[in-house]
C-alpha cells in the first residue's frame, strides 16, 4: 500500500488501485465465519448477484475446443462448491469457461456430520470430508433443467455434471448410470467421480478390473441415450505407479473422452500444521498443486495425448494454469483457491495466462498443451 501522499497520487494517477482485491479486505470477517456458513453466504451473494458481472471478452487465444465442446476460456470450477447446482449462471458469469456441478448421488443423502470443512490459511489449503452431501438427482435434475430451460438462446458457457454414488448404495454401477440417464440430456459434460476420500470404497473403483466395468457400464448408458455427451473420469493424486499405468490402459480402451486430474489427497505434506493435519478427509489447495501436476504430467505421458486432460489442485494464478497446460492439460480448474482469491480470481488467471502464452510465443492454449514434454 502507498505510504505518503505522493505514492497514493501515483497510486490513483497509474491504475495501481485496480490491482486491489476488493475480497481481500472482506476476506478477514468471512474466515471469522465456520466455513461451511461462509460457503452457504458465498452462495447468496451469488444468487443475489451481487459481485459484478465479467464484462472481459475473453482473449482469442484462450479459446479451446476438446471433446466436441468449444470452451471461451480453459478456466473452470472444480466440483464441489455447486454441488446443488443452485448457482450455474452465476459461476459463469464470474468468467469461468466452464463450471462442474456435483458431486450428485442418486438419493439426497446428507453427508458426514459437521464441521466437516477445515481452512489452513498458513498453507492456503482446506481439508474437507463432506461425503458427498447432496440434494439427490430429482432435486439437482429439477433445477439443472429450469436453468436449461431457461437459456435457450442464450446459453453462454459449458456446465459439467460430476457424478457420485450413495453411500449405502449397493450397486455402484447402476447409481452412476442413473446419474448418465439422468443428465445426459443437459450437461455438456459428464464426470465420473472414483475418486473421492470421503466415502468408503469409491476409490477402489480405479482398480483396473472394477474401473473398466463401471467404465463399460456408463458408455453403454451414454450410448444408449439420444444425446450423447462426452464423458471424463475424475481420478484421485494418491496413485502408485502400477495403478496408474492401469488407469491410463483402462481409459484409453474404454472410449471415455477425457479425464480429471486430480481430486483431494489424503496424504499431508509437511506445510500443513500437524493440528489440522490430523484432520480426516482430503486436501486441497496451493499444498496439492506439486503432486497433482507431477501426476498429470505422467498421465499425458502415459496417454500419449490422446485424450484431453483437464489440470486440477493448487491452481492459484495465470502461472500455475500456465504450468498445468505445458505439463498436458487442456482446461484447468480451480476450488480452493476461490476461497483464499475470491470472486474475481477467473478474471486475473485468464489475464496473465493471455499475457504468458502471448510472451512465449503462443498463439493459443492449443499450442501450450504438454509443450514440457517437447
Ligand atoms: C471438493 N472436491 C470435489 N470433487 C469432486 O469430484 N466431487 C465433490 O463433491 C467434491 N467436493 C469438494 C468439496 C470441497 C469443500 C473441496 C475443497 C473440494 C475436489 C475439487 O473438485 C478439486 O478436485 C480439489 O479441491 C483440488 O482442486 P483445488 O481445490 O486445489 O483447486
Amino acid at each position: 500500500m502507498p505510504k505518503n501522499l505522493q505514492e497514493w497520487r501515483a497510486f490513483f494517477a497509474e491504475g495501481q488501485w485496480r490491482e486491489i482485491n476488493p475480497y481481500r479486505l472482506l476476506r478477514p470477517l468471512l474466515f471469522r465465519m465456520e466455513p461451511e456458513a461462509a460457503h452457504k453466504l458465498s452462495i447468496t451473494i451469488l444468487q443475489k448477484r451481487l459481485i459484478p458481472k465479467s464484462k472481459q471478452k475473453d482473449a482469442p487465444s484462450l479459446r479451446v475446443k476438446i471433446a466436441g465442446l468449444d470452451f471461451a476460456n480453459p478456466v473452470g470450477l472444480a466440483a464441489g462448491y455447486d454441488k446443488q447446482c443452485e448457482v450455474i449462471d452465476e459461476i459463469l458469469d464470474l468468467g469461468f469457461g466452464f463450471t462442474e456441478l456435483g458431486s450428485i448421488t442418486p438419493q439426497p443423502q446428507p453427508g458426514n456430520p459437521q464441521p466437516r470443512i477445515f481452512r489452513i490459511p498458513e498453507a492456503e489449503a482446506l481439508i474437507n470430508r463432506f461425503g458427498f452431501n447432496s440434494d439427490g438427482i430429482s432435486q439437482c435434475r429439477r433445477r439443472v433443467v429450469a436453468r436449461h430451460d431457461a437459456t435457450v438462446g442464450s446459453r453462454r458457457g459449458i456446465v459439467g455434471v460430476n457424478l457420485g454414488k450413495n453411500k449405502d448404495s449397493e450397486d455402484t454401477g447402476a447409481d452412476y448410470v442413473l446419474g448418465v440417464k439422468s443428465f445426459a440430456p443437459y450437461a455438456d459434460y459428464l464426470a465420473v467421480n472414483v475418486s473421492s476420500p470421503n466415502t468408503p470404497g469409491l476409490r477402489d473403483l480405479q482398480g483396473r478390473e472394477q474401473l473398466a466395468h463401471l467404465l463399460q457400464q456408463v458408455m453403454a448408458a451414454r450410448d444408449a441415450g439420444v444425446q450423447k455427451p462426452p464423458v471424463f473420469v475424475k481420478i484421485a493424486p494418491d496413485l502408485t505407479e502400477e495403478q496408474q499405468t492401469d488407469i491410463a490402459e483402462v481409459v484409453l480402451a474404454s472410449g471415455v473422452q477425457g479425464m480429471i486430474v486430480a481430486n483431494t489427497t489424503v496424504t499431508r505434506p509437511a506445510s500443513v500444521p500437524p493440528h489440522l493435519a490430523q484432520e480426516a478427509g482430503g486436501l486441497s489447495g496451493r499444498p496439492l498443486f506439486g503432486a497433482s501436476t507431477r501426476l498429470l504430467a505422467r498421465m499425458y505421458k502415459l496417454t500419449e495425448g490422446k485424450i484431453p486432460l483437464i489440470g486440477c489442485g493448487g491452481v492459484f494464478s495465470g502461472a500455475d494454469a500456465y504450468a498445468k497446460i505445458r505439463a498436458g492439460a487442456s482446461l484447468v480448474q480451480v476450488y480452493t483457491a476461490l476461497v483464499y482469491e475470491g470472486p474475481f480470481l477467473p478474471r486475473r488467471i485468464k489475464r496473465e495466462l493471455a499475457a504468458l502464452l502471448e510472451r512465449d510465443g503462443f498463439a493459443s492454449v492449443s499450442e501450450a498443451i504438454g509443450a514440457d514434454h517437447r
